[in-house]
């Protein structure tokens, strides 16, 4: 009777002991599992932080916020004379006022620009003296206002060109200025906060073709004595995409210049990589699949594992939406379709994928 007993409390014992590490378990977020390796952020709107599941979770999860659009140019900068801060000064309080870091993002990209920016009182094209001082005055304003607030700013944004025979995209800045708008770029920034790190931004880095481009424009720039420090892996990547080898030599490639290296757009999209807009084919469907559920969880259990290993270099991985309720994915670039690329299900829900990421034995 005694040795049952004593079997009966035992077995208790151990399902309050398994309780109690499940609890511990999922009172944890992404940045508290993370927390000896980098910050993990999110990319939010101005309508993410009022809503109070998404605030809820975010501040659960994550500890640094990129502010998705609100600080790109067009948002931001309506008119040549007016400046719109209200979304982007919403999110940097509410980072404040909740101890997350903030990641600016863009200073100079070739979309969402506004469209006063290339064209003088005339409606011809501006000369390069007047973009450049355009750009000066836009980059000085905007690091200005946020000065001691954002650590971090994409200074450029995508400057390599689609066509993997050709190296810079051709697009207006580089039509105007040539390729001194990226450096200079880099110059007004470092000279509005000589503190923030400021970054190279760019996607498919680890296509061997794209890496080796992105690495000649960074290693130019470095030479150049160009006040750059680290460079942004966009990661916008799908389920076989990259793949670990091609991830772990563009992650070397790049910190071999002495920069830092952050993951700044993170999603895993479940279709492959395409860019120009269309609608859904007869036959194709957007179900989520178990199995492309599985495959993706298998990813993301893989590049996290890259990411851990190369903690030295990599000093941040920010998701780029919250969950899969919203992502600039949905009916991008194929109307009609919906994607399921993030963490969090459409009910905000750690999804399996979650769980592998927190796994660090795997
Ligand atoms: C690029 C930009 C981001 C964002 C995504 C799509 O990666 O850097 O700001 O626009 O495209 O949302």
């Amino acid at each position: 009777m005694l040795k049952k007993q004593l079997c009966f409390f035992l077995i208790l014992q151990l399902c309050s002991v398994i309780q109690l590490k499940a609890q511990s378990k999922s009172a944890e977020g992404l940045k508290d599992y993370y927390k000896n390796y980098f910050p993990i952020g999110v990319a939010v709107s101005a309508h993410d932080i009022k809503d109070t599941a998404e605030v809820k979770l975010i501040l659960h999860e994550f500890n640094s916020l990129t502010p998705e659009n609100a600080m790109k140019m067009a948002p931001i900068h309506p008119e040549e004379n007016r400046y719109y801060w209200k979304d982007a000064d919403a999110i940097v309080a509410f980072a404040q006022a909740n101890g997350l870091r903030v990641r600016g993002h863009n200073l100079c990209w070739h979309e969402q620009t506004p469209p006063w920016l290339f064209k003088g009182a005339d409606g011809k094209q501006v000369t390069k003296d007047v973009l450049l001082k355009r750009l000066k005055d836009h980059i000085t304003t905007v690091v200005n206002r946020y000065k001691g607030k954002i650590y971090a700013w994409d200074v450029v944004n995508e400057a390599i060109d689609d066509d993997s025979t050709k190296f810079l995209r051709n697009s207006l800045w580089y039509q105007i200025c040539g390729e001194d708008f990226i450096a200079k770029a880099f110059e007004y920034a470092h000279e509005a906060d000589p503190k923030a790190i400021l970054f190279y931004n760019d996607y498919n880095t680890e296509r061997p073709e794209k890496r080796e481009r992105v690495y000649r424009l960074l290693k130019k720039l470095v030479d150049a004595g160009v006040p750059i420090n680290a460079v942004g892996i966009q990661a916008h990547w799908s389920l076989d995409e990259p793949s670990q080898q091609d991830l772990i030599a563009t992650i070397k490639k790049f910190s071999s210049l002495g920069l830092k290296v952050q993951v700044t757009e993170l999603d895993i999209s479940i279709y492959p990589w395409e860019k120009n807009k269309r609608t859904l084919r007869p036959g194709e469907t957007d179900a989520y699949t178990p199995e492309l559920e599985k495959k993706q969880d298998e990813k993301y259990a893989e590049v996290f594992k890259v990411f851990r290993d190369y903690k030295n270099v990599i000093s941040g991985v920010t998701f780029w939406n919250i969950s899969d309720k919203r992502t600039w994915l949905d009916d991008y670039p194929v109307e009609g379709r919906k994607n399921y690329p993030l963490l969090f299900d459409q009910q905000l829900q750690r999804k399996k994928a979650y769980w592998s990421v927190v796994d660090f034995k795997q």
